[in-house]
């Protein structure tokens, strides 16, 4: 199964293996990583799901939508790598991803 590497806040990173059908989001969530609340449960209306994707797979990602970015503008802790985990699909093509949980804002 690919895998999917998990940064905490505090900076600890640990390697999950991810189901098909996944998305980033579930795949955090369903291993218990409490830091990512996903509080609106994937449909794109909470920003609690925010991560720091590695640049390295930036061109295989799924293009942010508007209600994606519009969302991300809403917090603090936005930056050039920011993706909701919720909006991007776990394919077998992001074996190896990199994410790091975004802060709390
Ligand atoms: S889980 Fe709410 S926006 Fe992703």
């Amino acid at each position: 199964m690919p895998t999917l590497t998990v940064v905490t806040r505090s900076g600890e990173e640990t390697s999950v293996e991810v189901e098909d059908g996944l998305t980033v989001m579930e795949a955090i969530r369903d291993n218990g990583f409490d830091e990512l609340l996903a509080l609106c449960g994937g449909c794109c209306s909470c920003a609690t799901c925010h991560v720091h994707v590695d640049p390295a797979f930036k061109d295989r990602l799924p293009d942010m939508s508007e209600d994606e970015d519009d969302l991300l503008d809403s917090s603090d802790h936005r930056n050039e790598n920011s993706r909701l985990g919720c909006q991007i699909p776990f394919t077998p093509a992001l074996d190896g991803l990199k994410v790091r949980i975004a802060e709390e804002d």
